[in-house]
């Protein structure tokens, strides 16, 4: 399915903008400071579609974007609006954009309509209307209607049916953007033909939404490595002792039915454990299976850390996403930050997504040192799992 699709797509160069008014949806979806501004470590979902923009400024296009942030429920909050994204995006080409207060008002109607060329027009929080969610006809419609040519630069949300990603494309000629594509392209690389040995590493807390990766891969790839809260399901499943470790009971007897004797699995074989997850009590190493009672779990030790590293280093491939730890707690990234800086050290073709670890490598100053840093965590995910995507989809 993934070669298929980018033969079927249409990309920007397949188009004419001159003088055309484009809608582009982009995922903007950043965490915002208690100063409700977006963070310059935190803006790299913006950055990334830096290129698309300039591409159709360059040729002479009328730019409307379309975004979402965070989780209103079709309600106006207040902290979302999209009003800290427009700025720092604007800070970021050096350029104006226009922020709108909705989406659907005869005031932006008519504002739309007067775009000029060079213009940037940024319209509200679309899932300020439960429209976008409910993917309605005439919302999409509606969104449509303000523009010529619609492109998806929205790789991060595509695994939501809503109406500005499945519904807009119904009425317009319609293209993936550049970001887009080099999600398509890096993700299929390492799907398709990676080469060889392919380590994936797994880490976060809930299994439930990472066991369908964690399957496919145990089938394709030639080592699957389990961090974070995840690992303790695992554990729990074995029948391992894991005192008061974080896991998702609901899932032991799913996770009961992976082939967990599988020598390319690889489990944590010791821990770093405390009995308290802010870190304020003593912290010790601890083999696993050697956890006491009132104790959790809350980092990878330092023999799971060499062994990780050993595989890691011996790959020539590597998706990883999710942390090794509670990395929000100085205490607890050790784990995660050691096996940042191996996937950063190798030569390697390496994939990272999942928001946590990007934002660590932000902050380690590796972004640049990995292959791709993916712009979706659930889209990705489920792009790797087999899953379609219905963003995607509709470009067909
Ligand atoms: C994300 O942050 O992963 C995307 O923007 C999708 O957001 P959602 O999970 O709220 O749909």
């Amino acid at each position: 399915m993934e070669v298929n699709l980018l033969r079927y797509m249409k990309f920007l160069r397949d188009f004419n903008f001159k003088d055309k008014k484009v809608l582009i949806r982009v995922d903007f979806n950043v965490p915002l400071g208690d100063d409700l501004k977006v963070d310059n470590s935190e803006d790299w979902r913006i950055e990334a579609t830096l290129p698309s923009i300039k591409y159709l400024l360059d040729q002479g296009a009328k730019i409307i974007l379309l975004a979402h942030l965070g989780r209103p429920n079709g309600k106006i909050v207040e902290g979302l609006r999209l009003d800290p994204v427009a700025k720092r995006l604007g800070e970021l080409l050096g350029r104006k954009v226009i922020k709108l207060d909705d989406c659907c008002s005869q005031k932006v109607k008519d504002r739309v309509s007067q775009i000029k060329v060079g213009e940037i027009i940024l319209l509200e929080n679309l899932r300020f209307y439960p429209e976008e969610k409910n993917n309605d006809r005439q919302f999409a419609k509606q969104l449509a209607s303000y523009g010529e040519i619609y492109v998806n630069d929205a790789f991060g949300v595509d695994h939501r049916a809503h109406a500005s990603l499945v519904g807009i494309p119904k009425y317009l000629p319609s293209c993936a953007g550049l970001l887009l594509e080099k999600e398509i392209t890096a993700l299929t690389k390492v799907l398709d033909k990676p080469e060889r040995p392919l380590v994936v590493i797994i880490g976060g807390v809930k299994i439930s939404t990472k066991i369908k990766v964690i399957k496919k891969f145990l089938k394709k790839a030639d080592n699957v490595l389990l961090g974070g809260a995840l690992a303790n399901t695992v554990l729990a499943a074995k029948g391992i002792a894991i005192g008061q470790s974080v896991v998702e009971e609901g899932m032991i007897e799913e996770v009961k039915k992976l082939e967990l004797t599988d020598i390319k699995l690889h489990l944590p074989v010791d821990a770093i454990t405390s009995t308290d997850p802010l870190g304020k009590s003593d912290i010790r190493i601890a083999p696993i299976g050697n956890t006491n009672k009132e104790e959790m779990i809350l980092d990878i030790g330092p023999d799971t850390n060499n062994l990780f590293r050993q595989i890691i280093s011996q790959s020539k491939a590597i998706i990883w996403n999710g942390p090794m730890g509670l990395i929000e707690v100085d205490k607890f990234v050790e784990g995660t930050k050691k096996i940042a800086q191996v996937i950063a050290n190798n030569d390697s073709y390496s994939v990272i997504g999942g928001g946590d670890s990007i934002a660590l490598i932000e902050e380690m100053g590796l972004f640049d040192k990995m292959s791709h840093v993916s712009t979706g965590g659930g889209a990705m995910l489920k792009f790797l799992a087999g899953d379609k995507l219905p963003g995607i989809e509709a470009l067909g």
